[in-house]
């Protein structure tokens, strides 16, 4: 009953952020749900603000920090897993759901952010790591303890194969046998990722109980919203059979082998029955791996999910998602076709798709998706400019909005992300020579984007005042939040721009999406258009300038250009622009 009125209680405080801040008026916001018209904040808070000089980033630094993100129009802050954790994954091996680690903080500290970043309508998202757990975890513990204990059937166990060795030749994901032995049990277990972050036996109800009343203390902590990370791989095939070796060390890559299991939504229908109704939350899926005719199951109206991470632009490089040295070519239509691609998506199953360019497992989008020599400042702007007019919710990477960008080590051993080293020893393997293999890891390491956020141009870039975690980009003097706040023509500024023109022009928000020129090499353009007015957006990904036929600009006036001056039918390198005309309009 308490949980109850917490959960209406919360639903009316949303209801009159929403209200007060569209306005007296605005009667559609009201039938709207809150996430589709804010902005999302990646923050991994290990890198965003420390504020006791032990050099890694904690909750208080988020909550100091609140005016900024606010600034920025972020609405929803997604924390990485700031759970009680070993680390061995920054995190993502959890311990203790109900805990904070303590090197991020305390429980008063979370409660503190929660109500802090309410009064500015800003709400919480917590990342779920429900498919494995640390192998820390008092759960795990109990399970490896024996066959017949409470928790023996709470994670994968399987007697060794006949050969006296794993059960199946499975590769994981970070590399490796994907399963463990242990000798107590005798018997393996499965491990998606690391050999320390087991896999959870969804197949067991208690194990889904359990992660329903994870879920369940969090609502009612008054969080907006859940990531739930690799969520695809919670259902495992019936028979576990070996899959076809795809590389030199013999093993099958487990993605391929047991990504979305046909019976994944029955366990993800009812854990969303168990935690959703009465709220007002979102929930968000890293959902690598989901086939485009199951999406109307996974999104929209009879989904299981509010929206699910698509992430074939972010793979647009990289055929083989485990190995980092074989890339390839690709073209600005293909990319575009991507993004239209879930935009048709969104419109067959009137779901709703979350926009990315980032994240804490990908490069920094400058160098991911722009011609090397790029210029970052214009180039930060025009990605920024399909970040936020695209038609989703944005979810921006924390440092995007300075324009951040790659590091490159000199020596793998500067690097701190285990899988980083998995694929530089995978590739080795593979026989790519040690230049080839650093190359990729420049290219591809998951820390070019956890490197510590940049404040100020002071030292260590006023992330920490004691030794950081992690180095920070040797930029931080030029690109940091201070000096772009003061540079009126800086990324951060041009986010701030963005963010301030979605709110005011609601065809931004919800808009339909209609591509123009899907064959034009250089431009992305598309339009926007709502019943009372149309944007039309073209960015220059290129670093050429670019001509197009200004005929679909007709009735229209310019909202902004990145460029000092703009004229219809071309667009100087890199430059993006926004127009806008009365709906109809040709
Ligand atoms: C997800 C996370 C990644 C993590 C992995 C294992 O892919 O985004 O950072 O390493 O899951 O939990
Ligand atoms: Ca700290």
């Amino acid at each position: 009953m308490k949980k109850r009125i917490y959960r209406i209680l919360a639903v009316l405080t949303a209801a009159c952020l929403l209200l007060a801040a569209s306005g007296a008026g605005a009667a559609k916001a009201e039938n709207e749900l809150w996430w589709k018209n804010t902005i999302a904040y990646e923050i991994y808070v290990r890198s965003f603000r420390d504020t006791n000089g032990d050099g890694i980033g904690d909750l208080k630094g988020i909550t100091q920090s609140l005016d900024y993100l606010k600034e920025l129009g972020a609405g929803a802050l997604w924390l990485t897993p700031c759970y009680a954790s070993p680390q061995e994954d920054n995190g993502y091996d959890i311990a203790n759901f109900y805990e904070i680690d303590p090197v991020y903080g305390t429980m008063a500290d979370m409660d503190e952010l929660i109500r802090e970043a309410g009064k500015r309508g800003i709400r919480i998202v917590m990342d779920l790591v429900f498919n494995h757990t640390s192998d820390a975890n008092p759960w795990f513990v109990e399970s490896r303890a024996g066959r017949n204990n409470e928790k023996s059937d709470w994670y994968i166990w399987r007697d060794p194969g006949e050969d006296g060795g794993a059960p199946t030749n499975w590769r994981s994901i970070f590399g490796g046998s994907a399963w463990e032995y242990d000798p107590i049990r005798g018997q393996y277990y499965l491990h998606t990722f690391l050999k320390q972050q087991p896999d959870l036996n969804w197949e067991n109800p208690e194990v889904r109980k359990a992660l329903i009343d994870v879920a369940n203390f969090w609502v009612n902590k008054g969080v907006g919203g859940f990531r739930l990370d690799a969520i695809t791989y919670i259902k495992k095939p019936a028979v576990f059979e070996n899959g076809r070796p795809d590389a030199d060390d013999r093993l099958s890559g487990i993605h391929a082998l047991t990504a979305d299991t046909p019976g994944i939504l029955d366990f993800l229908r009812e854990f969303q029955e168990g935690v959703t109704p009465g709220t007002d939350i979102f929930m968000v899926g890293e959902a690598n791996g989901v086939a485009p005719e199951e999406l109307p199951e996974w999104v929209g109206g009879d989904g299981v999910m509010d929206m699910i991470f698509e992430i074939s632009h972010v793979l647009i490089d990289l055929p083989d998602e485990m190995n980092w040295c074989k890339t390839r070519e690709w073209k600005i239509p293909e990319l575009k076709k991507m993004f239209s691609a879930s935009q048709e998506m969104t419109r067959s199953t009137k779901g709703w798709v979350p926009v990315f360019l980032e994240n804490h497992d990908q490069p920094r989008s400058i160098n991911h998706f722009l011609p090397e020599g790029a210029d970052r400042v214009a180039g930060g702007k025009a990605l920024g400019t399909l970040l936020l007019t695209m038609r989703g919710t944005p979810f921006i990477m924390q440092g995007e909005e300075l324009g951040l960008v790659n590091v490159a080590w000199e020596s793998i051993d500067e690097y701190k992300d285990v899988s980083t080293f998995n694929h530089y020893w995978f590739a080795l393997g593979e026989g790519y020579t040690q230049e080839e293999a650093m190359a990729a890891v420049h290219r591809f390491s998951r820390d070019n984007a956890r490197t510590p956020l940049q404040w100020t141009d002071g030292e260590n870039a006023g992330f920490t005042t004691g030794t950081p975690w992690i180095p920070v980009n040797e930029d931080y003097k030029t690109f940091n939040a201070a000096s772009e706040k003061a540079d009126p023509d800086s990324v951060l500024n041009w986010y701030i721009t963005l963010a301030k023109l979605r709110s005011e022009h609601e065809e931004l928000l919800d808009g339909d999406y209609r591509e123009l020129f899907p064959e034009h090499e250089q431009i992305f353009a598309y339009e926007r258009e709502n019943e009372t007015a149309k944007a039309v957006i073209l960015i220059n990904l290129t670093t050429e300038p670019a001509a197009y036929d200004p005929a679909c600009l007709e009735g229209a006036e310019l909202l902004l250009s990145s460029a000092k001056e703009t004229e219809k039918g071309t667009l100087a390198p890199l430059e993006a622009v926004i127009y806008e005309a009365p709906a109809g309009k040709q």
